[in-house]
């Protein structure tokens, strides 16, 4: 076998390793723009633990933590695992290429796409009550350094899930993530019912296309919040019919330090926005407010729930310090939910839906894995739709069902 493996290609024989493989890294030394910081090297294959696996990447998605690890803020994470280097990547579909001695489910030659969290499992935690749990709960590709933008990624074969067969490897690769976030946020946090009214900021983005699909799934309404009118179409795709323009109201970001003036005119946007609302579901208030977004929209989404409303938030693209008028909780009797990834249950339950075609993934654009930096600069910019894929040992205009590269017949 030679030194690296071509890219584009599925080797002949599973479980041939090569000496080397080609990642995209990010060090120390160069945290900071995408562009800049994440650059392709040649380094050895990761070590396989007993309980781990090797998987040949055919594709790889692109997320949002690929931005700050790129950044190294809010936190390095070179704090978080120490090692010298750092490949980012949460997201992969491909095949088993080696399995530890104690690894019984799956084996070499597996199709398979890969939940990323990653726990100890063996403490009550994770045997009992969640593995998001486990005081060594950790984000496979941000807080561990050999995610998916490599030609091999290594990962506890607890990770592992089934490839569905309708899919090619590029949207196969490209909804994990996002998607089982959003699936914990609504079904398991927020507990979302037939005919809830569900407020989703950031609609035609990664998480928010699939909590446009899983509100539609369980019989609820989302009224779906984007920042352009061109995002639309690909709204009304995934059968949301009620959409708000955030363009429409330029005062409703809060920003900190506003004067009284900015108060002012906030707080008159936040009204006509609360207004909007009530137009597109004949006058009912909003049962839950699926937010990531956070300074800007998150003092909007407390005031925007109805009485004994549920917020639901898993990040903050805006910022982390998060500054809203408290008497509207309290008044009220709203509730704030904090989310994170899923577990390998609630994976396994929201990969199924894939599997039956309930759900599908939403590609917009799909990169060579040489511009692994230019994909996550266009992320960072907030240029794209729904999920950006990475062809690693797929070719890039692999078709989009079935039938790719390597794919076994079904
Ligand atoms: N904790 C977890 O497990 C977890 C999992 C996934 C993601 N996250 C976090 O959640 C956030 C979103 O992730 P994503 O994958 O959905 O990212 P994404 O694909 O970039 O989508 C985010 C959407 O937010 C909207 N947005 C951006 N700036 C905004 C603003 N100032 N006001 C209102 N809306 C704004 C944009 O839509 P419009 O411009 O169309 O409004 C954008 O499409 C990130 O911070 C990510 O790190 C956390």
């Amino acid at each position: 076998m030679s030194e690296v493996l071509p890219l584009g290609e599925v080797p002949p024989e599973p479980g041939v390793l090569p000496r080397k493989m080609l990642a995209s890294v990010i060090r120390p030394g160069r945290e900071g723009d995408p562009l800049a910081a994440m650059q392709i090297e040649e380094v050895d294959l990761p070590p396989v633990g007993p309980n781990d696996a090797l998987v040949l990447v055919m594709a790889a998605g692109v997320n949002f933590n690929g931005v700050w690890a790129a950044r190294g803020k809010p936190v390095s994470v070179f704090k978080m695992h120490g090692e010298p280097f750092h490949i980012a990547g949460s997201d992969a579909s491909g095949i088993v290429w080696k399995v530890g001695e104690q690894v019984k489910r799956w084996r070499v030659g597996d199709h398979v796409v890969i939940h990323c969290n990653q726990s100890c499992g063996q403490c009550p935690e994770c045997n009992g009550l969640d593995p998001m749990a486990c005081s060594e709960q950790k984000i496979w590709g941000y807080e561990t350094s050999w995610g998916s933008f490599a030609q091999f990624t290594k990962v506890q074969a607890q990770q592992l899930l089934k490839k569905p067969k309708n899919l090619g490897w590029l949207p196969a690769a490209s909804y994990g993530l996002t998607y089982f976030t959003a699936y914990r946020m609504l079904v398991h946090q927020a507990e979302v019912t037939a005919g809830d009214n569900v407020l989703i900021w950031g609609a035609a983005g990664g998480l928010g296309v699939f909590a446009v699909q899983i509100c539609k799934m369980l019989g609820a309404n989302p009224i779906a919040v984007i920042g352009g009118k061109d995002k639309v179409p690909l709204l009304q795709s995934l059968g949301a019919s009620l959409w708000i323009d955030r363009k429409d109201f330029p005062n409703l970001a809060y920003h900190p330090s506003e004067t009284p003036e900015q108060s002012r005119l906030r707080s008159e946007d936040c009204k006509r926005f609360g207004k909007r609302i009530r137009e597109l579901t004949a006058g009912r208030d909003v049962d839950v407010v699926f937010e990531h977004v956070g300074q800007e929209t998150f003092p909007t989404s407390v005031f925007v729930a109805k009485k004994f409303g549920k917020i639901v938030i898993c990040g903050a693209t805006t910022g982390f310090n998060l500054e809203f008028d408290v008497r509207h909780l309290w008044m009220r009797q709203k509730q704030i939910l904090g989310s994170h990834f899923a577990n390998a249950y609630q994976a396994e339950r929201a990969n199924q839906l894939v599997h039956e075609g309930k759900i599908r993934p939403v590609l917009d654009q799909v990169f060579p894995f040489l511009e692994v930096a230019r994909a996550h600069a266009l992320m960072a910019a907030n240029q794209h739709k729904g999920k950006i894929g990475i062809a690693v040992q797929c070719a890039a205009d692999e078709k989009p069902f079935s039938q790719a590269a390597g794919e076994k017949a079904a």
